[in-house]
């Protein structure tokens, strides 16, 4: 284990188990239907979306936007668009893949942004949930974990931009934060 990750909440074990059951029920969902496409957010939900797609049974395609939400552990309320899509995505099924739900601020405000540019629909399906956190009503289609309210890091998830690379969900110790 690193030395600065006080415990871990979820395994590397369970994330991949966890990731083939939600492929799994994507694939069920999807079938006889086209391909959804899938959309996910730099930078934390990239580990996740690359451990999901390799256990969906579809032909599916990626792609990627970048919105700014956070900065150190506070929300900012306002997102902004860094990256867009590259293709057009009138008439798509979309799911976007996310790393975590906390206040919902940012899925919300994304979906809307999809639908508007045209999408035919938008599931959202999420590696963490932190329900207690909500102040947007919102709830993924499909969830790796739900968590306490607690910051965590590992699996694209960062702090400072560290830790992305760990391959288990977190906590770090008391002293990264003095
Ligand atoms: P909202 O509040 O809009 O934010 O749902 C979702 C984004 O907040 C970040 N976030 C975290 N990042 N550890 C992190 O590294 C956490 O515990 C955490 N909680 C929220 C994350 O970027 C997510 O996309
Ligand atoms: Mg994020």
């Amino acid at each position: 284990m690193h030395q600065l990750i006080k415990k871990v909440l979820v395994t590397e074990e369970q994330i991949i188990a966890r990731s083939k059951e939600l492929a799994k029920q994507i694939t069920n969902d999807y079938a006889g239907k086209e391909a959804p496409l899938f959309v996910a957010l730099l930078k934390g939900s990239v580990p996740f979306l690359a451990e999901l797609v390799k256990h969906v049974e579809m032909d599916i395609e990626f792609d990627f936007m970048d919105v700014s939400s956070y900065e150190g552990t506070e929300s900012i309320g306002d997102i902004k668009i860094l990256k867009d899509l590259d293709r057009s995505i009138k008439g798509l099924d979309i799911i976007l893949v996310e790393d975590i739900v906390d206040t919902g601020r940012t899925l919300t405000t994304v979906k809307q942004t999809l639908l508007n540019k045209g999408a035919n629909s938008v599931k959202i399906v999420t590696l963490l949930d932190k329900p207690d956190r909500r102040v947007v009503e919102i709830k993924a289609e499909y969830t790796g974990f739900e968590i306490e309210n607690e910051f965590v890091v590992g699996f694209g998830l960062d702090y400072n931009q560290k830790f992305r690379n760990l391959p288990y969900i977190g906590v770090l110790k008391d002293e990264c934060y003095r």
